[in-house]
């Protein structure tokens, strides 16, 4: 097995502009951006958004265009103004590879240079913390899908330490996406470890920080998931329907990606976690591929959990991936889009029933804050393009009704995930969207900022970089200045 891939190509174009998103950025930044439309002056805080701003190092090119090290964004909005700054998050791994001029890591979807030795065993694999970025307590808390995440100061953007998540003993691989329940301020973290049998740990911090419930169970079987949900009494993983199979990653043939394969016969699993360490119990659910939750809260005797479902993995799986393409000029259609899927879990009789509410293409959701795991109305989300494995639209989802309030933008423009600000003293899904967005054209990106309660009428202010940015997927506001 080699790296090179043969191209079955549906549009070859190695400047197509949404190779864009793979195009590292190395110049660290800090600057006031230019404005467009007017800022409202009770707006301010800190947008902070993370994602892979580097690529390559001595000609080797990483294989997707989600992997590459953690570069932080950070948006500083207030009297109207808005400043940009980027910095890389300073992990081991970029500190060894910048002294080094070269990889000496493997990465998630890419092998360290050196061919099968230096792959034995899956490689050496450290964190990129390239994946999400949160707020807590004062600190920056950078997460990949290895270990602890790493911490960085917000007003210097620079990398402090790993940030230590339940006993210090305890190092298991935590996930990137975390929760905050906004009625006790309990912060929840999801860790696994990669070792027979899997062990998934729960571990919940109180809003002090301090450790308040550590639960460890073994999970029904082997799998791969990205996100959870949480509930007052419940916490829920999706397990998705996929074989994990190390093999050639352990022969050092292929990088550990290449160990997941999507296999829908086997069904999703949802886990149900009693959060007073009652025993948790598994569901039968229909296969779908889940990288992001929505949200879930109770009612009556059920769960209600909602995230975005794709039919098959196609875009991020097996030979030749349009995530993976697009990093060669190949730009792939996908049938596979999200769809905005909800389970209805029977605490009674443990049954679960899956509902589609949108069929139609979506991904990056997110909730107004105040609502995470409680009953609400209203999902925030990215929307694509049929056939487009990127997202080009912001939509607020009636979650009751169906209805769409969305917004389109250009056919040469991506919209990534909306993050939600809640407007200071106000009620639910009160705020604004903070988006995005990459103009192919201009060849440079922006930050959208739309009012939550009226995405349709387009953005109410704009500011405008000096420079592309590559992809992200996730952000957090810090509020205040
Ligand atoms: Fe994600």
């Amino acid at each position: 097995m080699t790296d090179a891939l043969s191209d079955d190509a549906s549009s070859h174009d190695a400047h197509h502009w949404v190779t864009l998103l793979g195009t590292s950025l190395r110049q660290e930044q800090d600057y006031v951006a230019e404005v467009r439309g007017r800022w409202p002056t009770d707006l301010r805080g800190t947008l902070f958004r993370n994602g892979p701003g580097l690529f390559e190092r001595d000609g080797v090119r990483k294989r997707m265009v989600t992997d590459g090290d953690g570069m932080i964004r950070a948006y500083d909005i207030g009297d109207g103004t808005v400043r940009f700054r980027s910095k890389f998050i300073r992990t081991t791994k970029f500190r060894e590879e910048e002294a080094a001029s070269r990889y000496k890591y493997a990465t998630w979807s890419t092998r360290a240079p050196g061919g099968i030795l230096r792959n034995l065993g899956g490689g050496r694999r450290r964190s990129q913390a390239e994946a999400t970025v949160i707020v807590r307590h004062g600190k920056l808390l950078a997460f990949d899908e290895i270990g602890l995440p790493w911490s960085l100061d917000p007003h210097t953007l620079n990398t402090t330490s790993r940030y230590q998540i339940g006993a210090p003993s305890d190092r298991p691989a935590f996930k990137s996406r975390t929760k905050i329940d906004p009625i006790t301020g309990d912060w929840l973290a999801l860790g696994n470890d990669y070792v027979e049998p899997l062990k998934l740990r729960v571990l919940v911090e109180n809003a002090q920080g301090l450790s308040k419930t550590e639960l460890s169970l073994r999970l029904p079987r082997k799998s791969y998931f990205r996100d959870f949900f949480t509930t007052a009494r419940f916490v829920v993983v999706g397990l998705n329907a996929v074989e994990i199979n190390t093999l050639s990653a352990t022969l050092g043939l292929a990088p550990i990606l290449s160990a997941i394969r999507w296999k829908p016969s086997i069904g999703n699993i949802a886990v149900v976690i009693p959060k007073n360490g009652d025993d948790p119990f598994a569901v039968d659910a229909p296969p779908s591929w889940c990288f992001h939750t929505i949200n879930a809260y109770e009612s009556g005797n059920e769960i209600i959990a909602d995230f975005v479902g794709h039919d098959s993995p196609e875009w991020l799986l097996g030979k030749n991936p349009a995530l993976g393409a697009v990093m060669r000029g190949v730009v792939k259609p996908v049938e596979d889009q999200g769809k905005v899927r909800r389970w209805r879990i029977d605490l009674n009789t443990r049954r679960l029933r899956e509902e589609i509410v949108d069929e139609t293409g979506h991904e990056y959701p997110t909730v107004d804050p105040l609502r995470v795991g409680l009953p609400y109305r209203h999902a925030y989300l990215a929307t694509a393009r049929p056939k487009q494995w990127w997202t080009s639209g912001t939509v607020r989802l009636d979650m009751e009704s169906g209805a769409r309030d969305a917004y389109e933008a250009r056919s040469t423009q991506t919209l990534g995930e909306p993050v939600f600000v809640p407007r200071e003293g106000g009620g639910a899904d009160e705020g604004w969207l903070l988006v995005e967005s990459l103009d192919g054209e201009a060849g440079v990106t922006s930050l959208l900022l739309f009012n939550a309660g009226s995405v349709a009428s387009g953005p109410i202010a704009e500011a405008v970089l000096r420079h592309h940015l590559p992809f992200s997927e996730h952000g957090s506001w810090m509020s205040g200045t």
